[in-house]
């Protein structure tokens, strides 16, 4: 299913990638003005819900422009069409395609696809994380001080909901620098990479998480809810460190 998994990103990654600079429409989505659901989100979804429904008729699919498919069966599609619709909505290139399956409730395969880059994050439960087809590993780091971290802000931020305002800046002020990319799903596979030391962000959607988790995972990082715990992909609060700066990260969010 890998081989499908990355066939299937890359293509509705193409599509959103020729959309990219061109005028398409644009909506608000009615439960916050901030959050924006663009034409592109929708093909996207729907060449990978035709693929898998055509290929996999009996798989369930939960995707977040609404694609919904129940049945019986014991696998799980999880799609995010578009991670980053506000980056792609006004130009800015950092948006991915995120795709994850499940099978009896545990990530078995996910897929990033970071669209602009033309990069491919994949991961299959025990075989490693990889980056266009090369194995990757979190970094070693282990002194907050030094650390690159991000986060993401959910669109209700102006709420201020779990304390995110006061999260971030005690991140902020501890860590060497702190940045926000704008897709979840990139984010989580920069943790992956090395690149980043730690990512955390609250209210999330298993959409967001599930392909990025196992790529963190696989590629020998942890992800925790803020208290340590173990997560499936319906929580909604993450941590996803390299390991090593996890229990800073935990008692620094708890701080406020
Ligand atoms: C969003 C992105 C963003 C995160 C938001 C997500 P979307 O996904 O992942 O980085 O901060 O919480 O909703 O709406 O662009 O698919
Ligand atoms: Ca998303
Ligand atoms: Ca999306």
């Amino acid at each position: 299913m890998i081989n499908d998994l990355i066939q299937i990103a890359k293509e509705a990654g193409g599509i959103i990638r020729n959309a990219h600079g061109t005028r398409f429409s644009v909506e608000v989505k009615s439960d916050n003005l901030k959050n924006l659901v663009t034409e592109i989100d929708k093909k996207s979804e729907k060449t990978i819900i035709d693929f898998v429904r055509k290929k996999y008729p009996s798989h369930n699919i939960l995707a977040e422009e609404g694609g919904e498919h129940k049945s019986s069966s014991e696998y799980l599609w999880v799609i995010d069409p578009l991670d980053g619709t506000t980056n792609f909505a006004h130009g800015l290139p950092i948006f991915s395609v995120s795709i994850g399956i499940q099978y009896k409730d545990e990530t078995i395969a996910g897929v990033v696809y970071d669209v602009m880059r033309d990069v491919l994050y994949s991961a299959e439960k025990g075989s490693g994380a990889f980056e266009n087809g090369k194995r990757i590993n979190v970094n070693s780091n282990d002194n907050i001080a030094e650390s690159l971290l991000v986060t993401g802000f959910p669109y209700n931020v102006a709420e201020n909901p779990e304390k995110v305002f006061e999260r971030f800046i005690e991140m902020l002020k501890v860590a060497r620098a702190v940045r926000r990319l704008g897709s979840a799903a990139i984010d989580f596979c920069y943790v992956a990479n090395g690149v980043f030391d730690g990512f955390w962000e609250v209210h999330l959607n298993p959409w967001d998480i599930c392909a990025g988790k196992l790529i963190v995972e696989e590629a020998g990082g942890k992800v925790t809810d803020f208290n340590g715990n173990p997560i499936s992909i319906f929580n909604k609060t993450i941590l996803s460190t390299n390991g090593k700066i996890h229990d800073k990260m935990i008692e620094l969010l708890n701080k406020v």
